[in-house]
């Protein structure tokens, strides 16, 4: 064997001001499974982690809610903390960016590239709220696009012509805190200078430490030329004061990854068989990987190694990057209940399922990566009840009723047992690689041997034979230990059920290298069922647990647009009705007479319908996708005319008119043939 490697591993430090959900997960179990397999194979990996816990987000959010920013990163952290543990996910240490390690860590940094003249320092001009006394980041800056002249848009980019811009080029300005409208005012920042190591950058996003996808991004950069990075931030600002500049703080995302090395500083506190400098000094020989999402990989492979060089630190072995999660084949959304919070999630489903799911779907690439819901269910179900936990069940009865529970010795496949042995080495190397969809397709290819193997030998059958027990032994022997072998292999992802099956097999805790041994002459504990389906009830549960109540302010915020105060497209998940219930509904042609913005509402438009005998009105968030509602004017429509009106911010909604598309640009009115008249009933 060789030397055990040393590895240090991070994932991103989530922000300490809202609540992870399972879009932060697909990083959080990647990075976990990554480093289970790292220790299970008997190499040191640690894995520190910590809450993001500075920047001005956080400190208006602690003001809103009447509490200290130190109280409001506490309650954070002890939500995160709860959620990642009943995940599964087995930090060494998770931390908080706003810990005495880190504010060292930040100037002793800090001061050394400013010795060494790497920072740079001017003066620069920025809107500022004259009420709140503070200087505005873009995204607290709204006004009119000057570009498209859309109204309410944040002061870096326009959400409804996609023009970006510099917040002093928007259209009557309103500060989003207060509402005041913003002064100009110079200010003295510091910057780091990055383009002092474009050349170290070049070579080092080329030197294998990047996925190429993302090396040719950053090549882009590079190329276009870096720029002077703003590292500083005026008082009022929850954060660290830069040495020597009072009511000066350095920017979130100075002391961010530096909480990476003070959150492993903090656990060396308590491991003395942990040195910090075996692991982050210029010649360390310890491997160094961030997980991280594509949105934040300017920050890690630009700046970051920028900074360690600069500091004199070690820089990453590699940047290991990740897409996006959609569900459903979609951003998640509120108004359909994608938005899955961990601790929704954790409310009617079992972690490992979601980790098996998110294994059997991560390669290693960038693509993002989408949950689909139904797939979910199936998938899980097939492999992990069908396929895996099932070998166990169907051989655990025989081997306690026929032989009082203990395994006899042989081997009754040599040929499966060698077939095992010889994927092992492939699919450890799936795994290095992260490519923990080929280790999933790899481990379900031989739980398909085993159970087919099974099911030829019948041992069901041969049990009522007279003078065949030893035989059924023999096979149920082995079926245990090729389930023993899929239970190792899987262990990185499926730590719980591991845990159940070393209770059930009456061994130590497994660890890669036992899958070279078979159990033999040994003793089982009574089995218990490892595993359950999945009830796509509970998927039901879990969404419509996730939903916001649509009223009209949630329509306001929520991320997708329903048309109307209810849902539109039909759930994969929902229940069929019946035709009565259907029957029930009535649907009406309906005639826009008018179409109009609702003042307030980002979303909202207020229709005014003819039905034939009346007019209704009715409030449909698909603004996005008419910006101009009265080109909506004059055109025919389809309308529930019986739904209960219903109460919202802006007034009464008599209906709902239909409209399909997934939201955003995308929503399209549904509208009859040319001849159909107001008021007529669909049939
Ligand atoms: N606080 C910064 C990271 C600082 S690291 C020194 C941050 N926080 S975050 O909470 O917004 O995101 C944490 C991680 O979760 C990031 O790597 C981000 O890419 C990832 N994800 C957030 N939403 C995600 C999805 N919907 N899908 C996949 N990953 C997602 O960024
Ligand atoms: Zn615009």
């Amino acid at each position: 064997m060789s030397e055990p490697r040393k590895i240090l591993v991070t994932s991103a430090l989530p922000y300490a001001n809202g609540s992870i959900h399972l879009g932060h997960m697909l990083e959080y179990i990647q990075t976990d499974m990554w480093v289970r397999f790292q220790k299970h194979r008997g190499n040191q990996c640690i894995y520190v982690c910590a809450d993001d816990a500075h920047g001005s987000a956080i400190m208006l959010r602690a003001e809103k809610e009447g509490i200290t920013p130190e109280q409001l990163i506490a309650n954070v952290q002890a939500e995160h903390s709860a959620d990642f543990a009943e995940f599964l996910v087995d930090f060494d240490n998770f931390h908080s960016t706003h810990a005495e390690e880190n504010r060292e860590l930040s100037s002793q940094i800090y001061l050394k590239l400013r010795d060494a003249g790497h920072i740079a320092t001017r003066s620069i001009t920025q809107y500022f709220d004259p009420e709140k006394k503070m200087f505005l980041a873009d995204r607290f800056i709204k006004g009119t696009c000057p570009k498209c002249g859309t109204e309410d848009q944040y002061g870096d980019n326009c959400e409804k012509c996609g023009a970006t811009y510099a917040p002093t080029d928007l259209k009557d300005p309103k500060s989003a805190i207060s509402g005041a409208t913003p002064v100009l005012k110079d200010s003295q920042h510091f910057f780091f200078k990055l383009p002092d190591f474009q050349e170290m950058l070049q070579a080092w996003t080329r030197s294998g430490t990047l996925q190429e996808a993302v090396a040719n991004k950053i090549a882009e950069w590079l190329d276009a030329g870096l720029q002077q990075w703003d590292i500083s931030r005026d008082a009022p600002y929850f954060g660290f004061e830069i040495p020597d500049e009072p009511g000066k703080y350095f920017y979130v995302w100075l002391d961010a990854p530096i909480g990476y090395m003070a959150s492993f500083k903090n656990l060396c506190a308590r491991r003395p068989d942990l040195d910090f400098d075996a692991f982050w000094a210029k010649d360390s020989t310890a491997e160094l990987y961030h997980f991280i999402g594509k949105d934040i990989v300017n920050f890690h492979a630009l700046f970051w190694p920028a900074m360690l060089e600069g500091a004199g630190f070690r820089k990453p072995t590699g940047i290991n990057v990740h897409g996006y999660l959609t569900v459903n084949g979609q951003k998640m959304s509120k108004s359909r209940g994608t938005f899955v919070k961990a601790r929704t999630y954790l409310d009617h489903l079992s972690p490992e399922y979601l980790r098996y799911y998110y294994a059997a779907k991560l390669s290693r690439g960038v693509d993002d990566l989408d949950l689909n819901l139904e797939d979910f269910v199936q998938k899980v179900n097939s492999d992990l009840v069908g396929k895996v936990v099932n070998i166990a069940s169907r051989c655990a009865g025989f081997i306690h009723k026929g032989n009082a529970g203990v395994l006899v010795a042989g081997n009754a496949a040599p040929e499966l047992t060698d077939a095992f042995l010889a994927a092992a080495p492939s699919i450890a190397e799936a795994y290095e690689a992260r490519d923990f969809a080929r280790a999933m397709r790899e481990i379900m290819g031989l739980a398909d041997r085993a159970n087919a193997w099974i099911a030829d030998k019948a041992p069901w059958s041969l049990n009522k034979q007279e003078g065949k027990q030893d035989e059924v032994q023999a096979i149920c022997a082995l079926g245990i230990n090729l389930f023993r072998q899929l239970v190792i292999f899987l262990k990185p992802v499926l730590p719980l059920l591991a845990a159940d099956a070393e209770a059930f097999l009456n061994v130590a805790p497994l660890t890669w290298n036992d899958h070279a041994t078979l159990l033999s002459n040994h003793q089982l504990n009574e089995f218990k069922p490892l595993m359950t389906r999945i009830d796509p009830v509970k998927v039901q549960a879990m969404t419509d647990a996730s939903k916001e109540d649509l009223t009209a302010s949630a329509t306001d915020t929520g991320q997708a647009a329903p048309a109307g105060n209810g849902e539109l497209a039909k759930d994969p998940l929902s229940p069929e009705i019946e035709f009565d219930t259907f029957a029930a509904v009535d649907l009406r042609v309906a005639l826009i007479l008018k179409a109009e913005a609702v003042e307030g509402a980002d979303k909202l438009l207020r229709l005014t319908l003819d039905i034939g005998d009346e007019q209704r009105n009715v409030f449909s968030g698909i603004k996005s996708a008419y910006p101009d509602p009265s080109k909506l004017n004059g055109r025919l429509t389809m309308m529930i005319a019986n739904l209960k009106p219903r109460k919202m911010k802006f007034g009464i909604s008599e209906g709902m008119v239909m409209a399909a598309g997934p939201g955003g640009e995308e929503i399209y009115l549904l509208s009859p043939d040319s001849g159909a008249k107001p008021g007529q009933r669909i049939k």
